[in-house]
């Protein structure tokens, strides 16, 4: 048996609508993230699902992104392939803003291309996670894919062959996700986005997207945090989140850094300055933001690490609380 793990992510990072996203994991050690075991060769295509948000999987099992990734899969390397006995873990919630569907199918393609003895580059199966992810969000952007399958912070390069590069983080910087436990769906989220931007605007955006990658070659964390400001998705959805302003008024009143609309929402993410702050902010989303029994508080850090083959010792199977 074989057992693969791909991180969480948030996408857009407030500033960088569809071109950035970040990869994330729990300061305590715990897993945040989607389990995917290989338990052998078979006739048939069998899929077993557990875990915390199992409940929020479709039914039948052929619906599972993971059955659609081994179909994509063997499409693309062209030939018939063994059918697997696979096991997915379901540790993150569906619709939530962080990754979740990206998740699944980054660990499945990674796993099915381990597997079967990387047949395909990992451009192409950038490519091919995309696609699959946009079958489900409504449109191909890599900025939750990308970071799941190559973990840090990724910067998605526009016509480039190279589809993105990994950008610098400052590591003492915690970031908060909480997930209020309500479900909004990425396609719901994208059908409220303005359809054209003027010209204003676009120079606006790719101005602050600018500011913000060269604050963080330069070192400049005040200003960093200051062009985390997202001219794009968050005015349209604002209506969506109504929470979300309160919320960040009263983090950042206390110091917090930035606190934004982590991917489509509804997750918000805090961006804390040390661990003290993000505890505190982990405390205040939790009583203010969690909704039901599903909802969601962690302090994160930057995931170093994307997809990965899992060693015997490794307890990726301990879910967030
Ligand atoms: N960039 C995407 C969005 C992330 O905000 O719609 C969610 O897939």
């Amino acid at each position: 048996m074989s057992r693969y793990f791909a991180p969480a992510s948030t996408g857009n990072l407030s500033v960088g609508f569809d071109l950035l996203g970040a990869a994330f994991e729990p300061t305590d050690g715990q897993a945040l993230g989607d389990e995917l075991a290989i338990l052998g060769e078979g006739d048939a295509l069998e899929l077993s699902v557990s875990g915390r948000y199992v409940h929020q999987l479709p039914a039948d099992l052929n619906d599972n992104l993971v059955a659609k990734c081994f179909y994509a899969f063997e499409q693309a390397v062209g030939r018939t392939l063994p059918r697997l006995r696979l096991e997915l873990v379901k540790h993150l919630p569906v619709g939530s803003g962080l990754g979740s569907s990206a998740c699944s199918i980054v660990v499945a393609l990674y796993a099915f291309n381990q597997h079967f003895g990387r047949p395909l580059s990992d451009q192409v199966l950038l490519q091919l996670m995309a696609e699959l992810e946009g079958g489900v969000s409504g449109s191909v952007h890599y900025d939750n894919v990308a970071p799941s399958f190559f973990g840090g912070l990724q910067l998605m390069l526009q016509d480039s062959p190279q589809i993105c590069r990994s950008l610098p983080w400052f590591d003492h910087w915690r970031v908060v996700l909480c997930y209020p436990g309500t479900v909004l769906s990425t396609k719901a989220a994208r059908a409220v986005l303005p359809q054209q931007l003027s010209l204003k605007h676009s120079i606006a955006f790719a101005g602050m997207l600018s500011r913000f990658v060269s604050a963080l070659y330069s070192r400049d964390e005040q200003d960093a945090l200051a062009a985390l400001q997202d001219l794009v998705a968050e005015p349209a959805r604002r209506s969506l989140m109504p929470e979300l302003e309160p919320l960040r008024a009263a983090l950042m009143a206390e110091g917090v850094g930035h606190v934004g609309i982590s991917g489509a929402g509804p997750t918000i993410f805090a961006v804390c300055r040390n661990e003290q702050q993000a505890q505190f902010a982990a405390s205040y989303l939790q009583t203010q933001y969690a909704k039901n029994q599903d909802a969601m508080t962690v302090v994160c850090r930057l995931a170093q690490q994307g997809a990965r083959a899992l060693q015997d010792q490794d307890t990726g199977l301990s879910r967030c609380n």
